[in-house]
């Protein structure tokens, strides 16, 4: 196989994930699937190369001319077009959450190995190039051992208005943005295992009608179908004595930010500007690293074709997906019980 043949199914997210694949030049995007034809005639009119469309997914999934399958259509519908995808034995890239839930995640994640497919998460915030540099500095163990981080995503008023499955079962704010901010820092922390999460969460903004993206104002209608988390927060403890501090607001009285903190006893560092924090001298020598450029999702398109080509080990396997949807649910069950839960596996 000289170039991998994908398809790209959801044309939100999958137009950005979509053109960085018809960039990488061991790839070409063959087909596309959405409910929404006029959607996908927009990206087709981009791509350079001819492009069959699909309403239904498991057409696509059986179609012959298709070798890989992004996954980007909303997190309810994540795991039952993953699964058609490995069930007809095309590698597949799945966009952030995993899942809706721990369980279904579990089910795609043992079908997907027991098909021996790659199997990949598409994390464009891991895949960004600071983020890359960060874990290349904490896996050598510049910054010595990792034992405290902090990460957070801030909106003042950004919660998604452009489709109802964001604010339904299943959608929120922790699976959206939480999802990035605990996998970015879990990530730079080594993959620590997870043993059990305290946290908080609720819907302060959204069922009022407030908070939307860009202070938009919506319709009483899409309000009252709220059923999901705007703000969650939580920490994490890991095994190896290790926390995360996470907290995800599509909506605050408070500045945007997007941030992570990372505490180390060597060193620390900081994402946005780009800082190291050490000691030189038993002074502060503190640096600020000019951000090496990367597009997440052209580095996602680079490592997914090279595990599929060259047979790389893949350092983003839906099992992180996993384990994060562990971490991310737990969050929201303690928020919902009141208590500490432990996050055993099969709990
Ligand atoms: N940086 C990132 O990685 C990133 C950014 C944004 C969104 N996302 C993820 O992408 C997913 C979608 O978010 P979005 O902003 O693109 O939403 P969106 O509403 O803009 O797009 C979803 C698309 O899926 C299509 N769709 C729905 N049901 C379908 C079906 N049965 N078959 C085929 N297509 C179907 C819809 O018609 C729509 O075009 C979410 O899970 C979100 O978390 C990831």
């Amino acid at each position: 196989m000289e170039r991998v043949r994908c398809a790209v199914v959801g044309m939100g997210i999958g137009k950005a994930q979509g053109r960085a694949l018809a960039r990488n030049p061991r790839a070409a995007v063959t087909a596309l699937c959405d409910l929404d034809v006029p959607r996908m005639e927009e990206l087709r009119a981009e791509l350079p190369e001819p492009v069959k469309l699909y309403t239904d997914y498991h057409a696509l999934a059986a179609g012959p001319e298709i070798d890989a399958i992004f996954v980007g259509t909303p997190n309810q519908l994540h795991v039952p077009v993953a699964l058609a995808a490995v069930r007809a034995g095309k590698h597949v890239l799945c966009t952030k959450p995993l899942s809706d839930s721990e369980t279904a995640a579990r089910e795609l994640v043992r079908e997907a190995e027991a098909a021996g497919v790659v199997n990949m998460m598409s994390l464009s915030m891991r895949y960004d190039g600071r983020v890359q540099y960060l874990g290349g500095m904490t896996r050598r163990g510049d910054l010595g051992e990792i034992y405290y981080l902090r990460s957070r995503s801030v909106r003042r008023s950004g919660i998604p208005d452009w489709g109802a499955h964001f604010i339904r079962a299943g959608g929120g704010a922790f699976r959206d943005m939480g999802v990035h901010a605990l996998d970015m820092a879990w990530w730079i922390a080594g993959c620590p295992e997870p043993v059990s999460v305290t946290g908080v969460a609720g819907a302060k903004f959204g069922p009022r009608g407030q908070g939307y993206w860009e202070y938009r104002s919506v319709t009483p209608e899409l309000a009252a179908q709220y059923a999901a988390d705007d703000y969650g927060a939580g920490l994490v403890r890991f095994a190896n004595g290790a926390a995360i501090q996470i907290e995800s607001f599509w909506a605050s009285h408070q500045a945007d930010e997007f941030q992570m903190e990372v505490f180390g006893t060597e060193g620390g560092a900081k994402l946005d500007p780009l800082t190291l924090y050490r000691t030189i001298e038993g002074r502060p020598a503190d640096t600020v690293v000019r951000a090496p450029k990367q597009d997440g999702f052209d580095g996602v398109a680079e490592h997914f074709i090279a595990c599929i080509l060259d047979g790389a080990e893949c350092q983003a396997p839906l099992r992180h997906g996993l384990t994060v949807q562990r971490m991310l649910e737990g969050v929201l069950e303690s928020a919902a019980t009141g208590r500490e839960v432990a996050l055993g596996v099969g709990r």
